[in-house]
């Protein structure tokens, strides 16, 4: 085998389940908070609207299908402001969302 694609069959075997299961997914979790714009009504680590609940530690209480059933149900709050239903989001986004959020 060719040194290269021996470095990519590592790097698939070994490095990435580690990726996967370990710190990074609350790092990718952080990235979606962001990037959907949750903060647009949530704050999260002291930043973004006071519209809904605070979302630190929210993960806490909710498991990831928890979470899942809870964004895609897409409850209302005060004023009729309404959670969007993000149905998007896959199975390993929502893990990593619950990951994110059960940090303080
Ligand atoms: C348009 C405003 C809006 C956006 C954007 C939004 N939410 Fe919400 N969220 C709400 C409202 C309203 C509620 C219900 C609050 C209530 O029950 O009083 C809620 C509730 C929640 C809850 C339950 C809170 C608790 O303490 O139990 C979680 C968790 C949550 N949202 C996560 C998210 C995540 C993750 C995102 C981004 C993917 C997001 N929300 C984006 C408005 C929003």
């Amino acid at each position: 085998m060719k040194p290269a694609l021996s470095f990519f069959c590592l790097f698939f075997a070994l490095i990435m389940p580690a990726l996967a299961a370990g710190g990074s997914s609350v790092q990718r979790g952080r990235e979606l908070i962001d990037a959907l714009g949750c903060k647009s009504c949530h704050s999260y680590q002291r930043n973004g609207a006071v519209r809904a609940p605070a979302l630190d530690g929210a993960g806490k209480r909710y498991s990831w299908k928890g979470l899942r059933k809870l964004v895609s149900r897409n409850p209302p709050g005060k004023d009729g402001l309404r959670m969007p239903g993000y149905r998007a989001l896959t199975a390993t986004d929502y893990k990593a969302l619950d990951r994110a959020l059960s940090q303080r």
